[in-house]
């Protein structure tokens, strides 16, 4: 707890807690609003595999439907930086999934960029990531990409790609990860989490990434991880939410360790904090045991 940190592997809507969830449905009074927060915790919060984590993603996202439910979310997250003694994060926004419900995706940024500007003040810098989804398609990366640029003067850095990286294929994606990196923003792609290797050799070949999600799956190809050392790639790992989703069961054999030992700039990160009811700090105790 004493350690600075950084945290740059953060999703918003997974951010949202039990507690939060429960406040939602009841706001919405949704077939969830007669679940007390154990129940959250236990039936929608637990996840078979990576799919079913997705589908409460979904179900979690369709009780975030304006500023005041983002910023919710957003306060929490003071809290926890406070508590965590995170001192610098970039923060996973995904507008594409108001913008498909035919909500306004843009106005819920404008109140968060003023949110997070405020804690300049307090020594905590925030910058933002804006995600398209991989199953969404390239319309809506087009206008998530056009949002990122509008914003890259006032804490929007790049845009990302997660979701699920076994659906559309990376080219999709090509152009417009090309135009953002003319307009100076930088490309934060999900990759060889649930799928292997060579989604990483994409992200990098076909767009331009210069961090990666999660890419624990590189640990089984040499040629890759040699590559990631020399061009200083980034991986953000998550160890818990690799344990939590199955894409890596067992923390004890998370190839963290053998990444980091290679020279590849691992970082630690919780990917989404309330929906695996997790923070950087027990990451940061579980990766040293
Ligand atoms: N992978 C893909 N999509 C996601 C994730 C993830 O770990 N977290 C939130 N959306
Ligand atoms: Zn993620």
């Amino acid at each position: 707890k004493s350690i600075p940190k950084a945290e740059l592997h953060l999703h918003l809507e997974g951010s949202v807690t039990p507690a939060i969830f429960g406040a939602l449905s009841r706001k919405y009074d949704t077939d969830y609003a007669v679940l007390n927060e154990e129940k959250i915790q236990a039936q929608l919060f637990n996840y078979r595999d990576f799919y079913d984590f997705l589908n409460t993603y979904r179900i979690v996202c369709e009780h975030l439907r304006e500023p005041l439910d983002y910023l919710m979310v957003f306060d929490w997250l003071e809290s926890y930086f406070a508590e965590q003694n995170i001192r610098y994060a970039e923060i996973i926004y995904t507008p594409s999934i108001l913008w498909r419900a035919g909500k306004d995706g843009r106005e819920v940024l404008v109140a968060l960029l003023k949110q997070s500007n405020k804690l300049n003040d307090q020594g905590i810098t925030i910058r933002w990531i804006l995600d398209c989804v991989r199953q969404f398609g390239a319309q809506w990366a087009w206008r998530t990409a056009e949002l990122a640029a509008e914003f890259s003067k006032q804490g929007v850095v790049a845009i990302g790609l997660g979701g699920d990286e076994k659906s559309l294929s990376m080219g999709e994606y090509q152009e417009v990860f090309a135009w953002v990196r003319d307009h100076q923003l930088h490309a934060h792609v999900h990759a060889g989490e649930i799928s292997d290797a060579q989604q990483v050799w994409e992200a990098l070949q076909v767009l331009g990434a210069n961090r990666i999600g999660h890419g624990i799956q590189a640990a089984w190809d040499p040629n890759l991880t040699d590559y990631l050392c020399q061009h200083a790639i980034g991986l953000d790992v998550c160890l818990t939410s690799n344990a939590r989703t199955g894409a890596w069961p067992t923390i004890s054999d998370n190839p963290f360790d053998l990444l980091h030992r290679k020279g590849i700039p691992v970082t630690l990160n919780t990917d989404d904090p309330g929906l695996f009811q997790v923070s950087l700090n027990e990451e940061f105790q579980k990766a040293a045991v």
